[in-house]
């Protein structure tokens, strides 16, 4: 099997670590790659959002399958266009990718599916998402309705913050014209978990579920970033609370988008709230999580290839997945100033020693090699640090063990990682 991940963080570096120990890989390319998947495949100079070069690369290359790491290919288009050239592409057409592209299009299929999901109204005027703000009343959750890179959601405690966010998304416009609309919804109280659904348009296999810490700061505070780190499997998700997230959540949106003529077929990520009503769905997403992928292959013991060719090819209902019970946790190393605006070029040393730690795993994210062939910052989250462990408490001393060894000043963790679990 040849093939092509396109996508260039640690979700995409633990994709490739997983795919390269398939017996089933001949050859592996990464597009655009960075310098950790360059020791584990060829890494293209082609961005992940260029999918004429992308399609272009994988006819010539007689590619068997791309694998998408990130949503933004998938909303424009890669999927089909790999369709078009006969190519096989894990990852939903840009018509089911809107369950991630568009925030109000997921409320109105969860609407429709009956999928148990937070109260919401969708505003392009400004004067009248205020005046909802007024009636409803605080806390409540405010969302550019586009793709803001993870950034567009306020979670707002009081009414003068929510209408703060009005002004911030749809007037100054601070993501662009993601916020030309805002969703508006009640905040659901709960513990929040990631869960993965392996889906072939019509059958959805359960992955496994990961905790996000997406705030900066220690204790989850601060501003939101697109996640600092993870641990698998959260606690709080049970295997009775994971059947009624499929029974209720996957399954129902698997087939409402069938119905709707826009068949998933890719991994379904469902932000879900465990309320005490049960779980209830926050967001989807079209892809893995990152850093929860990170998390979730550490803990993988089938083989990844053939369950993603079986999600191509309609095959899931006849597959099953094996997961290590041991508990996995990944820290992610930013550059300073992220999510604001991150120092790049500063530089990394003593990842060698820091990977040789027991039970860890470095995926390289926004790394880059200077001419000199040192490691540098070229991003805002440079380096995840993954690790299993007998117990989360294990994992969680091997991961902080190989943070400590890695020699980067210019960088910072979050120290609590999995706390709500510990
Ligand atoms: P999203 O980009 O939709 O995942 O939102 C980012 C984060 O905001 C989520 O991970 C939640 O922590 C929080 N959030 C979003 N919607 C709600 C909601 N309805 N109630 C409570 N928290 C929410
Ligand atoms: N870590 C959250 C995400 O990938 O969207």
């Amino acid at each position: 099997m040849r093939v092509l991940v396109v996508g260039g963080g640690g979700r995409e570096h633990a994709l490739c670590w997983a795919l390269a120990a398939s017996p089933l890989l001949t050859k592996l390319w990464c597009a655009p790659g960075n310098p950790g998947i360059a020791e584990l495949a060829e890494c293209v100079p082609i961005g992940a959002t260029e999918i004429a070069k992308l399609v272009g690369f994988a006819k010539v290359e007689k590619v068997d399958l791309v694998v998408a790491g990130p949503e933004a290919p998938l909303t424009l288009g890669l999927a089909d266009a790999c369709a078009a050239a006969g190519i096989k592409c894990f990852g939903p057409t840009a018509a089911a990718a809107r369950l991630e592209g568009s925030k109000a299009f997921t409320k109105e299929v969860a609407d429709a599916a009956g999928v148990p999901t937070a109260a919401w109204a969708r505003f392009e005027d400004p004067a009248a998402a205020r005046a909802y703000i007024l009636q409803r009343g605080a806390p409540i959750v405010v969302k550019a309705d586009g793709l803001a890179a993870g950034k567009g959601v306020v979670v707002a405690s009081t009414v003068e913050e929510a209408e703060a966010a009005i002004a911030d998304i749809m007037e100054s416009r601070v993501h662009g014209t993601a916020g030309a609309s805002v969703v508006i919804e009640e905040c659901l109280p709960g513990e929040e978990v990631s869960f993965f659904a392996l889906c072939d348009g019509t059958t959805a296999l359960p992955m496994a579920a990961a905790q996000d810490h997406k705030r900066v700061g220690e204790g989850d505070t601060g501003p939101n970033t697109g996640g600092m780190g993870a641990y698998s499997p959260p606690p709080a998700f049970t295997d009775a609370l994971r059947d009624e997230a499929m029974d209720r959540i996957i399954r129902p949106t698997l087939a409402e988008m069938a119905k709707r003529g826009a068949p998933f077929q890719g991994v379904l990520f469902a932000g879900l709230m465990l309320t005490g009503d049960g779980p209830k769905l926050i967001e989807f997403n079209v892809r893995f999580g990152d850093p929860e992928c990170q998390a979730l292959m550490l803990r993988l013991r089938s083989d990844l290839l053939p369950a993603l060719l079986a999600a191509c090819d309609g095959e899931l209902s006849r597959f099953d997945l094996r997961w290590e019970a041991h508990p996995s946790l990944v820290v992610v190393m930013a550059a300073e100033g992220y999510p604001g605006t991150p120092r790049k070029g500063t530089e990394i040393r003593g990842l060698e020693r820091a990977a040789q730690v027991p039970g860890v795993q470095l995926f390289h994210a926004g790394t880059a090699r200077r001419e000199d062939g040192a490691l540098v910052a070229d991003g805002g989250r440079v380096l995840t640090v993954a690790a299993t462990g007998q117990t989360l408490r294990a994992a969680r001393d091997a991961a902080y063990a190989a943070v400590d060894v890695v020699d980067w000043p210019g960088g910072f963790c979050r120290r609590d990682i999995g706390w709500r679990a510990l």
